[in-house]
């Protein structure tokens, strides 16, 4: 069976998948985890990849980037393909003093300026939230790690020009992080009646430029993350 964006067969993805926006670190996440990972589709450089990560099945595949391009695989996931939960993995910019790079959000919620989720309900301001479950699975993972916050993200339509006063404003409402997916999955999940969870890398900060991290360090700080949504992912 093919979906306009996957091709694989049903059975071919496990009932978890973790998703990382980038398909080169997708296959990088399959070689590290799942020893015995097949890839099981490929459209458009889209790789799909399913093993055992611990004894258990796990599948891992991207989403490319924007809360469109999430939305089209993570709606096949939950419809085609028997996908249960998806984590997304991925990285989101500081945007509060309270966090810095290298820290993990764990994503309680996300706001969004993007109108995707308005048809979920017409006339209410749906609220796009966690997979409790999930959330409290990441949370127990990371123990006493100071570094993993738990808070509300913004995912925004556009990479650049954040405008400096929503940032303060978004701050000063206690949201931590701005990437560009989590609301879109968190409002599939809902509609589908699935779950979702997202767990994001501090790689950068928009109050202070000059503390971006190295390519180094933002792979071995996705390190926390990748544990995290495992956990998660397996719980
Ligand atoms: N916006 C701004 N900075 C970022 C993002 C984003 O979506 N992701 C990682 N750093």
């Amino acid at each position: 069976m093919s979906t306009p964006h996957i091709s694989a067969e049903p059975g071919d993805f496990a009932p978890a998948v973790l998703m990382p926006g980038d398909p080169r670190r997708a296959e990088r996440m399959a070689a590290q985890l799942m020893p015995d990972a097949r890839k099981v589709t490929d459209v458009r450089g889209i790789g799909g990849y399913t093993g055992t990560y611990q004894g258990k099945p796990l599948s891992i595949m991207a989403s490319g980037m924007g809360q469109p391009s999430l939305s089209i695989y993570a709606t096949e996931l939950y419809r085609f393909f028997g996908v249960e939960r998806i984590i997304r993995v991925g990285t989101c910019g500081g945007l509060s003093p309270d966090v810095e790079p290298g820290d993990v959000v764990v994503a309680i919620g996300a706001h969004t300026d993007s109108s995707l989720n308005d048809a979920l309900c017409p006339g209410i301001h749906f609220s796009a939230t966690a997979s409790w479950n999930l959330l409290k699975a990441a949370v127990d993972a990371a123990g006493d790690d100071a570094s993993v916050k738990v808070a509300p993200v913004v995912s925004r339509d556009r990479f650049y020009d954040n405008p400096p006063e929503q940032v303060q404003r978004l701050a000063e409402l206690g949201t931590l992080g701005v990437e560009m997916e989590a609301a879109a999955l968190y409002g599939l999940a809902a509609q589908l009646h699935k779950e979702a969870l997202a767990v994001l890398t501090v790689s950068d900060h928009l109050l202070d430029p000059s503390k971006d991290m190295s390519a180094e360090d933002r792979e071995t700080k996705f390190q926390t993350a990748l544990s995290l949504a495992v956990a998660a992912a397996l719980s």
